[in-house]
């Protein structure tokens, strides 16, 4: 019989319990349905819907912003970076999210866009933006500290569903809201690590994708998932990985896989029932014209009928897969030292300045 390579070979990997934090996920989730804004975000006319944020703290504006692409008459887009764009003022709805409430990118977009006249809101666990938000009188979302931002998506995403509700841009009625909970609740006991590879879908894609480069693509609302798997890939297994979207990658990128190199590589379709035709038959044309000189080529499905639960579950088992990955690669899971090296150093600089 063989065994699960994740039981014997990954012991003691995981110190500060990284798969208890991913296990959990379903119900930070609703824990995160109860928090809300203080004060609270009044009813605004509202002409666009901009999410400030870095690293895993702006994913949640990339679900929203996938989200609200066919369901709201305002567009919802993510600002990675410092200051903020031309378009941002009066009408301009500002959700500045940070986890730590330490970016400095994060903070330069908020003055920037009280600056200009925005309506602004926070969402954090503390930090100078906290007390920015409080020295202003801004909404805040205060979240539940101690977890790692990406692993904090559920605080970060409800509430910012929240927020928007309360400005008037309903993106999930609440029968969507509780399958997506329901279908999360179901994966977290099938896909945590007392469940062998055998019967683990997120084991079993870790090890397909072991001693590979990933390259995860998307289409529509799974692109935003193809996305997050890539920097989960990256912070959680500490492995390059690469994300595109199609058709757009038909156009380009479909050419790079006929290198001999992308024997190295591995793509990773993510697929969705919902999904054009035509985007269904590019995704078999393209697998079939890559399949002989990838590294390996994977389809994986969402869980789920509604948006909602399809969007979710497919980060869900992109975490997981990440996880495992992690282990395999001989990595804990939990620590970012290139992050914070970054950070450190930007400090010193900023201090010598
Ligand atoms: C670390 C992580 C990073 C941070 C980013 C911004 O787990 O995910 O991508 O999210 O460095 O920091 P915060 O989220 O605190 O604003």
């Amino acid at each position: 019989m063989s065994r699960d390579p994740f039981l014997a070979d990954t012991e003691g990997l995981d110190p500060r319990g990284a798969a208890r934090i991913l296990a959990e996920f379903p119900s930070q989730c609703r824990q995160a349905l109860a928090l809300s804004a203080s004060p609270p975000l009044s009813r605004a006319s509202l002409r666009h819907v901009v999410v400030a944020g870095m690293g895993g703290s702006a994913v949640c504006g990339d679900l929203v912003s996938a989200l609200a692409s066919d369901r709201l008459p305002v567009p919802v887009t993510v600002w990675r970076g410092y200051g903020a764009p031309a378009s941002i003022g009066p009408g301009t709805l500002v959700v500045a999210v940070s986890y730590s409430g330490a970016t400095e990118e994060t903070i330069s977009t908020l003055e920037a866009a009280l600056g200009r006249g925005a309506t602004a809101a926070v969402l954090t666990s503390g930090g100078a933006l906290a007390a920015l938000a409080q020295e202003r009188g801004l909404p805040l979302v205060r979240l539940p500290a101690g977890l790692l931002p990406r692993l904090a998506l559920g605080y970060l995403f409800f509430p910012l569903l929240g927020l928007l509700e309360s400005a008037g841009l309903l993106l999930a009625q609440a029968p969507e809201r509780d399958e997506a909970l329901r279908e999360l609740e179901l994966m977290g006991k099938e896909l945590g690590p007392e469940r062998a590879d055998a019967d683990n879908e997120a084991k079993r894609l870790a090890l397909a994708l072991r001693g590979r480069v990933p390259v995860i693509y998307g289409s529509g609302l799974t692109a935003v998932a193809a996305y997050r798997w890539k920097t989960e890939v990256e912070e959680i297994a500490k492995l390059l990985a690469f994300h595109g979207s199609l058709p757009e990658a038909d156009h380009n990128e479909i050419e790079g896989w006929r290198d001999p190199l992308a024997a190295g590589f591995h793509a990773v379709f993510l697929r969705d029932p919902e999904e054009d035709d035509a985007v269904a038959t590019r995704v078999r044309l393209t697998g079939e014209l890559i399949r002989a000189s990838a590294g390996g080529v994977t389809e994986v499905w969402p869980r789920g009928r509604g948006r909602l639960a399809r969007l979710l579950s497919l980060i869900y088992l992109g975490d997981w897969v990440s996880y495992y990955l992690a282990l395999l690669r001989g990595v804990d899971p939990w620590p970012v030292p290139a992050i914070e090296e970054v950070k450190r150093r930007l400090r010193a600089a900023k201090s010598r300045r």
